[in-house]
Formats: C-alpha cells, sequence, structure tokens
C-alpha cells in the first residue's frame, strides 16, 4: 500500500487525537553533552545483571555499503513473525535494498543496550536499532547521536496520522529522532482457561492484586500446575509485575508520583507491592530461575501453567500456536485493580548519526511510518498500532477487544521496565534491584534500593 491508499480510513481510530501517555509531553532532558566523547558518562556500564546474552558488537562480515543493518531484539515468541512481516512488506517496495539482520536476544532489551551504546559510541552504528521511544532515548539525545528526521521523515501526513502523545515520544529532547511502531498492553493478566476452569477460579472475580494471590493459592492447591509462569531469571518481568500490583493498589495517580521520583512519600505503598511479590513469588514455576518469557509462556500454553502477567507480546505466542485460540483456551483479563488502565510499551527505530546507509536508513524509516507496515506488523506482535488511520479488520477478536480497552481507558501511564518512563540511570538501577530482590526476596534492601535510584 502507498502513502495515497493510507488517507481516508481515520474512523478506525475514533480517538485519534486524544493525548493519550501521561507525561509524554514532560520528557526530561539531562542536558547536551554535544559530542560521542562526553557522552560515556551519560549511558551506564552494563553490570550484568541483566543480560540472557550478548550480542554482536560489530556489523555482521556480509555487510556492505549502503545495506540495512537492522538490530533488534525479537527473536522470541511470535516476535520474530512480526518483524519478518515488516521485512517483507518492506522489501515488497524496496526490493533493490539489501537487509542485513543482526539481532541481540534478549526479552525487553535486556542484551541490546551493551551493543548499541558501544557501536554508536565508536562511531560505527547500525543503519538503525529498535529503541523505546521516550527517556529511554535521551543519553543519546543528549549526546547527539540521532539525527533529526522531522524533514526527511515526518512529513505532514504521517504527523497527522499518528497520535499526539506518540509524536511527543519521538522528541525527548526536541527535534523527531524515531518512528514508532507499535502499541503494546503490559497489564495483561492472561490465563489458560482449562487450568482455571478445573480449580473452580474465575478471573473475572479477581479484583484486585491480593485477590489474585488467593487464585493463585487455589491454584496451587487444586491442580499440579504452576500458578504464575514468572521468570526470575533477567529482571525485568519482576520489575514490570512491581508496576502493575502497585498500579493495582495504588492507582494511576500514584504511580505517576512514583515514576516521577517520589519515592519516600511513597514508602508504605511500596512496601506493600513488594510484599505481596513475596508471597507470589511461591507461585513461580521451580525454573523460573533459569527460563525466558515465552518458555514462561509456553508453560501456560501447554496446561502446566494458569496464569501469566505480562506485556501483549505474549498474545502473539498464542496467535502462532496451533489450536490455542482465545476465548476458549486462553484468555485475559486487565491485572487485578488495573481495569481502565492501558500501560503502554511502545518500540520504535531510530537514524544514528555517522549512519552507514542514509539513503537506506530513511527508505527504511519511512516504511515504518506507513499504514502497510503497521498493518503487517502489529497483528503478528500482538499490539495496536500508534498510527490512527490503519485499517483494524486484520487485527482479530483479542486485538480488537485490545483497542476498545484502549479507546475507552481513563490513563495511558508509561512503563518503567520498558523505558518509556524513566532515564537509562534509574532504569538500570532498578533493574539490579529487582535481580538482587529475585535473588534473596529482601523487601527492605529493595526498598532502599528502588528510593536510591531515584
Ligand atoms: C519489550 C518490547 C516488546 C517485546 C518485549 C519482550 O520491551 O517493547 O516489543 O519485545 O520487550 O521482549
Amino acid at each position: 500500500m502507498n502513502d495515497d491508499e493510507t488517507h481516508g480510513a481515520d474512523e478506525s481510530h475514533p480517538i485519534s487525537r486524544r493525548r493519550y501517555v501521561a507525561g509524554a509531553g514532560a520528557v526530561a532532558t539531562v542536558g547536551l553533552a554535544g559530542c560521542a566523547d562526553d557522552a560515556d558518562e551519560e549511558f551506564e556500564e552494563d553490570d550484568g545483571t541483566n543480560g540472557d546474552d550478548t550480542g554482536d558488537e560489530e556489523p555482521p562480515e556480509d555487510v556492505d555499503e549502503g545495506d540495512l543493518e537492522i538490530v533488534h531484539w525479537w527473536t522470541a515468541g511470535g516476535e520474530e513473525d512480526a518483524y519478518n512481516a515488516l521485512l517483507d512488506g518492506f522489501r515488497e517496495e524496496h526490493p533493490d535494498i539489501e537487509v542485513v539482520d543482526n539481532p541481540a536476544p534478549g526479552g525487553a532489551g535486556s542484551a541490546i543496550d551493551t551493543v548499541i551504546q558501544n557501536r554508536v559510541l565508536d562511531g560505527n552504528p547500525p543503519s538503525t536499532f529498535q529503541i523505546w521511544p521516550g527517556q529511554a532515548m535521551t543519553p543519546y539525545t543528549d549526546a547527539d547521536l540521532l539525527e533529526d528526521i522531522g524533514d526527511s521523515v515526518w512529513d505532514d501526513e504521517m504527523r497527522e496520522a499518528y497520535l499526539d502523545d506518540v509524536v511527543d515520544l519521538s522528541r525527548p529532547a526536541g527535534d523527531l529522532v524515531a518512528v514508532p511502531i507499535n502499541i503494546h498492553r503490559l497489564n495483561n493478566l492472561f490465563f489458560n482457561a482449562e487450568v482455571l476452569d478445573s480449580a473452580g477460579v474465575d478471573a473475572t472475580d479477581i479484583d484486585d492484586p491480593q485477590g489474585l494471590l488467593d487464585a493463585l493459592e487455589t491454584i496451587d492447591e487444586e491442580t499440579d500446575a504452576t500458578p504464575l509462569a514468572h521468570q526470575t531469571q533477567s529482571p525485568w518481568s519482576t520489575l514490570q509485575l512491581f508496576e502493575a500490583v502497585f498500579l493495582g493498589q495504588q492507582g494511576a495517580d500514584d504511580y505517576a508520583s512514583f515514576v516521577d521520583g517520589d519515592v519516600e512519600s511513597l514508602e508504605d505503598e511500596v512496601r506493600e507491592a513488594l510484599e505481596l511479590l513475596v508471597e507470589y513469588s511461591e507461585h513461580y514455576p521451580e525454573d523460573a530461575g533459569s527460563i525466558s518469557w515465552d518458555q514462561g509462556n509456553s508453560q501456560l500454553i501447554q496446561g502446566d501453567a494458569a496464569f501469566l502477567h505480562q506485556g501483549d507480546w505474549a498474545a502473539g505466542q498464542y496467535q502462532g500456536t496451533d489450536d490455542f485460540e482465545y476465548g476458549e483456551d486462553w484468555d485475559m483479563v486487565a491485572f487485578p485493580g488495573t481495569t481502565g488502565v492501558y500501560h503502554s510499551v511502545i518500540d520504535s527505530f531510530v537514524f544514528p548519526t555517522n549512519n552507514p546507509s542514509p539513503e537506506a536508513t530513511e527508505q527504511f524509516l519511512n516504511y515504518a511510518g506507513t499504514v502497510d507496515a503497521q498493518e503487517r506488523f502489529n497483528p503478528v506482535k500482538g499490539s495496536i498500532p500508534p498510527r490512527t488511520d490503519v485499517p483494524m479488520d486484520e487485527f482479530g477478536p483479542f486485538l480488537t477487544s485490545q483497542f476498545e480497552d484502549f479507546q475507552n481507558s481513563t490513563s495511558q501511564p508509561p512503563t518503567i521496565a520498558h523505558g518509556t518512563a524513566v532515564a537509562p540511570a534509574i532504569h538500570s538501577e532498578l533493574e539490579e534491584a529487582f535481580a538482587n530482590f529475585n535473588e534473596n526476596l529482601g523487601v527492605d534492601q529493595a526498598y532502599e534500593a528502588i528510593r536510591d535510584a531515584f
């Protein structure tokens, strides 16, 4: 589909001009360092606590001049299929451009940071890379390492079509530097319907995070299944579970204060969430410390686990599984206590400076911003599009329901674990806090580390 065909479908997105990402316009910057050499200190050293894998810090050997090298982490669950659907569309429009895929596998980008930081700082970046828009980009914009694509990519048609708040997230320091491609929801509680039935648990009856603990205990008593298919190998899933519990217990206003760093006045509330997590942890899989998020999800698919708190990328994995149907075999409710909240996670691609393939990169970013790209990518990925004019007929019943929830949502807070809400330095401290918490379940220590992270 070309750009001309993208007009005229505005009815598909009734809240098209609504601002939806809380605080998106107020993305903080730390000041421009001005050049790559000064930028080292803006970037956090990787402490080794959050990596599933280490990526390749060099371009692959088969990259020729002008080739489009893409670094991303979409290799798990159904994510690779979504990425390939995007590339298929791009190749159809640009058969002349050679795409070189260079993944840095690891859920929630747990391995990509080091690879990308080093390459970008060394002046040896890939053509483009996957990054969360908003706060996650600020070390790069502070150091002037991302090109302003406000004229070359963001033409009037594209600006008009995108949700305003997503456009704002794409300019953390003023210039437009990113092309967002999706909107995921994080506050999902997925479940295996048969396992819940056999335990006599009705997910729609669970009103709050404490009620979820009761349901986990019932599953534990009544079935052989693992109550909560959680992974602790890498800290991001516990950090995001903390966010969900906190939102479910305290609501979006307290969550906003927390994200703003007002942790001390919320000490009791933070401790309450941590204490509940300690109780949840009794219901994690025995192998929680050695599995990835999609392996946890496979346990749910196989009926060996009941619940999973995860972004709706998990639904992309269900879609890629035969004989595992939405509404029959699996279903989802908003994480207890968060009905009306659309806890959003967004991915984007950028144009690093010193670009090895300026023309191909510009074509790719242009394409990522089209209806065609977002219509191919999102239904497979398990996300909804940030453009307001993407026809939703091919998105299936689950994403149609998510889309309705998005449109009816009363708040759309940004996420900590997926980088939109807090700067990378804070994000990295919080990951370390939750890596330790996964090990020792120490509420005091975790509270202090969270307070100090801000
Ligand atoms: C998120 C990312 C999603 C998905 C998920 C699991 O950070 O935004 O697209 O990949 O991690 O790895």
